[in-house]
């Protein structure tokens, strides 16, 4: 792995991609008001494509809410505020997976920021109804495409379920979310830290079939994005609850990412951007899968306590963020671009946002540059 970037090289970097990000959020919705894009088409947000699944409500509210923290700027807040209670009604949504993602990125930092109890009740609704999708034959919450099929995505969005019990002390509900992570290490994490997207189960006994994708390329290939989902989900799990197999397994999936993708400065997509599936020939550049890795990577360079791999995640981070803050990924050189992070991708197969700039892309992507200006400002 090349050298950590130096903050002297960093930070002004992620401090002008911050500022780019804030003005190209506030083109958004200044010309969209009110709108949830997912993905650009050509560089415009507002299109007629296919949305697959409706998952990537909150990220929107959850960048204004990072922006707000960092600028303190009251604009930033109300917006925050409104964006957010757009998206109340979806504590009952029963049709989606996603309710960390919808949740967690706004009201929870909402919540946090203010200790108000009423914002606290939507949260742990939401991770209630997230509850609800627990199948006890095969011990796992499902997926919204169907009863017999769990996604890795899904450890992204168990640690509200694993929220709402701790705070209501629901010992069923964390039973649930416990079941739900270890049958996922079980049956999606492989030996060798690498992930499949899907598993499927058969409903009647509840044995686990297959590992099966749908945005990857094969069942038993390694889709970047669903990796990414792992070392950060796992990471949180471990983080909420302090279960040491859940860092090991989000550690398992970390050095896997880090070992299949290069980080030196001859890198096929730059220094630690891997393609779309790191099996497929010919996979294209995956930069949001690279944004949440960063994020998930600066986790657990704080919550690992072994020194030696705590260093590995932050170098492959900053590296990481240095790449994406680069004339290769910042959109800021190309003129029309509505989005911040260029050569993201959602569903390669169906053709949707591929080489495009996409939702979660740019809330982790602003999400990782407030955690490492965070900690590297305050290394100054
Ligand atoms: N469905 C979540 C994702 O595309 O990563």
């Amino acid at each position: 792995m090349k050298q950590e970037p130096k903050p002297a090289h960093l930070i002004p970097k992620l401090q002008y991609a911050f500022v780019f990000a804030q003005h190209q959020v506030e083109q958004l919705v200044t010309r969209y008001p009110d709108f949830f894009p997912m993905y650009t088409q050509g560089g415009k947000w507002k299109h007629e494509g296919e949305a697959w699944t409706n998952w990537c409500e909150g990220f929107l509210g959850g960048m204004m809410w990072l922006f707000y923290r960092r600028t303190g700027s009251e604009t930033w807040r109300q917006r925050a505020e409104h964006y957010s209670r757009l998206l109340e009604h979806r504590k009952h949504d029963r049709t989606v997976h996603d309710l960390g993602f919808v949740f967690w990125s706004t009201w929870k930092r909402w919540y946090d920021l203010t200790g108000d109890a009423k914002l606290n009740e939507v949260i742990i609704t939401a991770g209630q109804t997230m509850g609800l999708r627990f199948k006890e034959k095969g011990q796992y919450l499902r997926s919204f495409v169907a009863d017999n099929s769990l996604f890795i995505d899904i450890m992204m969005n168990v640690g509200i379920v694993f929220y709402a019990a701790q705070q209501t002390g629901d010992a069923d509900l964390l039973r649930k979310a416990h079941a739900h992570c270890l049958t996922t290490r079980r049956v999606l994490v492989r030996g060798d830290g690498s992930t499949a997207h899907e598993g499927i189960f058969d409903l009647d006994t509840g044995e686990f079939l297959r590992q099966s994708t749908h945005q990857g390329w094969r069942g038993d290939s390694t889709w970047a994005r669903g990796q990414a989902w792992a070392l950060y989900g796992f990471g949180t799990a471990y983080e909420m609850t302090g279960e040491r197999k859940y860092l090991q397994t989000a550690k398992m999936c970390a050095d896997y990412y880090i070992e299949h993708t290069s980080f030196e400065d001859d890198a096929p997509f730059g220094p630690g951007v891997p393609p779309n599936d790191w099996q497929e020939p010919g996979s294209q550049a995956e930069s949001s899968a690279a944004a949440i890795a960063a994020s998930g990577l600066l986790n657990l360079a704080r919550l690992d306590q072994d020194p030696v791999y705590a260093a590995r995640y932050r170098q492959a981070a900053l590296i990481i963020l240095d790449t994406l803050t680069g004339p290769d990924y910042l959109a800021d050189q190309t003129p029309g671009w509505e989005g911040i992070l260029m050569h993201g991708s959602y569903h390669q197969r169906k053709g949707l946002g591929v080489d495009e700039s996409v939702m979660w892309g740019e809330h982790f992507f602003v999400e990782a540059i407030d955690k490492a200006l965070t900690l590297l400002e305050g290394e100054e």
